[in-house]
């Protein structure tokens, strides 16, 4: 990978220090060309049978590109909107009740506590540990796993343990997918639900659900729309998709496919493994430059976010906006978060440093 390409393939560099992929990722000119593409053809086309065919075939080009990402394959993958849908319809997918205790840490986003909270409802005990060491928490009463595969707040990892407990993993990797190398064989997990619109620069309202075949075979189809059907003109008794297909999200835009599909590839262009092994050690770097002027860095594992302490995160992050840089902070923390992405450059970290 060429790192000067790379970050030349977003134009917003060039204008500010953007640190804020955990939220948004940037958007590279290739997706933004790619989506017009495909709205100027319904434009002056107008949306037929082939405007459809488009759809379908721009969703099984980025549904492969996905399972590339994720180490599985191309069936194991379904097509949503969010990590938060995804999330949802693996918990509601699966019947929990009275009985059903779910571990999960004391870091987790709104995207996973929502599913949790609805679990809950329905009778299911959720227990709470510490992310790091969360497969020392699994006990006999132990369900269910559902946590981060890394922490949003700080960075953290997920428990490596994890891919050893007897239950079945669900995790949220709206941190990880793009940022971090994932492989859902190694973590052995059952579900991954991720974002398209964080860390794989995509469009927002996409997203990605990995359902492993284990979980596939047990997993109810919340909400079965046309093309969870093999053959949606069968009426109510036609079978579902046989693969993870069946949980894709019904009407994902062609031109937001088409953006995901062209951010995918600029960002892989160059090898995912550099992007990785860049992403890591910026932010490896703006976390010793945090605590060597002294600041409280949260801890982290080897991923893309660096969160530290300050007095003022809601002032200090729109004074950085002012000073052209893009943080975030954490609600009801003393954090502000940085997003580290292999596009950025040391001067972006130093632009952070010197404004922070
Ligand atoms: C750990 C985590 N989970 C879930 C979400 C929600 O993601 P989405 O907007 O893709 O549902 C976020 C968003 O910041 C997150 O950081």
């Amino acid at each position: 990978m060429d790192p000067a390409a790379l970050r030349s393939s977003f134009p917003v560099l060039a204008r500010v220090a953007y640190l804020n992929a955990g939220t948004n990722g940037p958007v590279p000119t290739a997706a933004v060309q790619a989506a017009q593409r495909e709205l100027d053809s319904a434009l002056h086309e107008g949306r037929t049978a082939a405007h459809y065919a488009r759809r379908t075939e721009l969703q099984h080009q980025l549904r492969a590109r996905y399972a590339s990402l994720l180490g599985c394959d191309a069936a194991e993958i379904a097509l949503t909107t969010s990590t938060s849908e995804g999330l949802g319809r693996v918990l509601a997918g699966l019947e929990i009740g009275p009985g059903d205790e779910i571990l999960t840490s004391d870091q987790e986003h709104p995207g996973l506590l929502g599913p949790l909270k609805a679990a809950r409802a329905r009778g299911a005990k959720i227990r709470f540990g510490p992310l790091a060491r969360l497969a020392q928490h699994v006990t006999e009463a132990t369900t269910l796993v559902a946590c981060s595969h890394v922490g949003w707040l700080g960075g953290e990892l997920a428990d490596r343990a994890l891919a050893e407990v007897p239950v079945p993993v669900i995790l949220d990797g709206a941190q990880g997918a793009g940022a971090v190398p994932v492989d859902v064989r190694a973590l052995n997990c059952d579900a991954y639900a991720a974002a398209g619109q964080k860390w794989l620069c995509g469009a927002d309202g996409t997203g990605l659900l990995y359902v492993s075949p284990e979980l596939l075979e047990r997993l109810l189809t919340i909400a079965p729309s046309y093309t969870s059907f093999a053959q949606p003109g069968k009426g109510i008794d036609a079978p579902l998709q046989s693969d993870a297909s069946r949980h894709d999200t019904p009407s994902l835009a062609r031109e937001s496919v088409a953006f995901n599909v062209a951010s995918y590839d600029t960002l892989g262009s160059g090898g995912w493994t550099t992007v990785f092994d860049r992403a890591a050690g910026l932010a490896e770097e703006l976390a010793s430059a945090l605590r060597a002027r002294g600041r409280r860095v949260a801890p982290r594992g080897a991923t893309t976010l660096v969160a530290w302490e300050d007095d003022e995160p809601t002032a200090t992050r729109q004074r950085l906006a002012d000073a052209a840089v893009v943080v975030r902070d954490l609600p009801n923390t003393p954090y502000l978060r940085a997003s580290v992405g292999a596009w950025n450059h040391p001067d972006d970290l130093q632009t952070l440093l010197s404004a922070a």
